[in-house]
């Protein structure tokens, strides 16, 4: 199937981490020329960018705060002066999580930290969207895809604001949808299970996790899925396929779905 993105320009953002980074060499490789931010990881984002480049695509890394509403701005505008546009965007950053975070009892969580993860996540979310919206409608066409994460239908203990936020931008991918189908504008949310990602393997239990060092990302999957039964454990790729597709012109009616990619969990 030809997803009809060669020539299209994507931003995802967060692509310095492991899904994004992978969501960005699925376009590359279709032909798409993709913009990628980071927060704190610049050496992780221009090493994508060279991997990019090195297949023969074009790549682009920026700095991005999804705190801050100028960050956001002046990463858009860079890719509408460098491409002319944005087509394709995904809104992938999330912000990141310290280990000594407190995480419950519910009735313990520290409001700051509940205000930061649902500012940042949702404003964030709200920012960047805002921005793309006049070149899409202008274009006529654009395609918007928001990560969520699966565990916003079932809830998990210590990530209260984490799954709150996640629920948030299902309400906002509805309305977008609903707002926007007339401009040619088609918004979905993706929501991956666990997925094999170096930001995983912290939450892994210690005994398991000491049998992973050296093992390739398919041979990690294929242990967890074995020792952890209860959950399935995906590739990045599995993800990003996802992605690629609902961004792309070969989706044509799909708009306003949540997208579970997470193996029946
Ligand atoms: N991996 C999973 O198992 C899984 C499961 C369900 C849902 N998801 C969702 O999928 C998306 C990608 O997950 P991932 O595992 O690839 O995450 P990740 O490796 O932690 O990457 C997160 C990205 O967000 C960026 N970021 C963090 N804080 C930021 C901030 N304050 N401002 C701007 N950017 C910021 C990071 O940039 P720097 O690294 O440059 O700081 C990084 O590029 C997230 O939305 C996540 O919630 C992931």
């Amino acid at each position: 199937m030809d997803l009809g993105l060669a020539g299209r320009s994507v931003l995802i953002t967060g692509g310095s981490g492991g899904l994004g980074g992978t969501m960005a060499q699925v376009f590359a490789a279709e032909g798409a020329r993709v913009a990628l931010t980071y927060h704190r990881n610049k050496d992780a984002a221009s090493a994508v960018v060279e991997t990019v480049e090195k297949g023969g695509g074009q790549a682009l890394a920026l700095p991005y705060d999804l705190g801050d509403e100028e960050s956001i701005r002046s990463a858009t505008d860079a890719v509408t002066s460098a491409w002319g546009g944005i087509d394709v965007l995904v809104v992938n950053a999330s912000p990141a999580r310290g280990p000594d975070e407190h995480r419950g009892p519910f009735e313990t969580v520290p409001p700051e930290q509940w205000r930061a993860q649902l500012r940042e996540e949702v404003e964030g979310a709200f920012h960047t969207v805002q921005a793309v919206l006049p070149g899409m409608k202008a274009r006529g066409w654009g395609r918007i895809v928001l990560m969520s994460a699966s565990i916003v239908n079932r809830g998990m203990r210590g990530e209260e604001a984490y799954v709150a936020s996640k629920a948030a931008l299902h309400g906002l991918n509805r309305t977008l949808a609903t707002e926007l189908v007339g401009h040619g504008i088609l918004s979905n949310a993706v929501a991956p299970g666990p997925t094999v990602t170096a930001n995983l393997l912290p939450k892994v239990p210690p005994e398991i996790r000491a049998t992973l060092a050296g093992l390739s990302p398919a041979e990690i999957q294929s242990v967890l899925n074995e020792r952890i039964p209860h959950l399935r454990f995906g590739l990045p790729e599995d993800v990003a396929n996802v992605v690629a597709f609902l961004g792309s012109d070969a989706n044509r009616h799909v708009t306003g779905s949540v997208v579970n990619v997470a193996g029946g969990h």
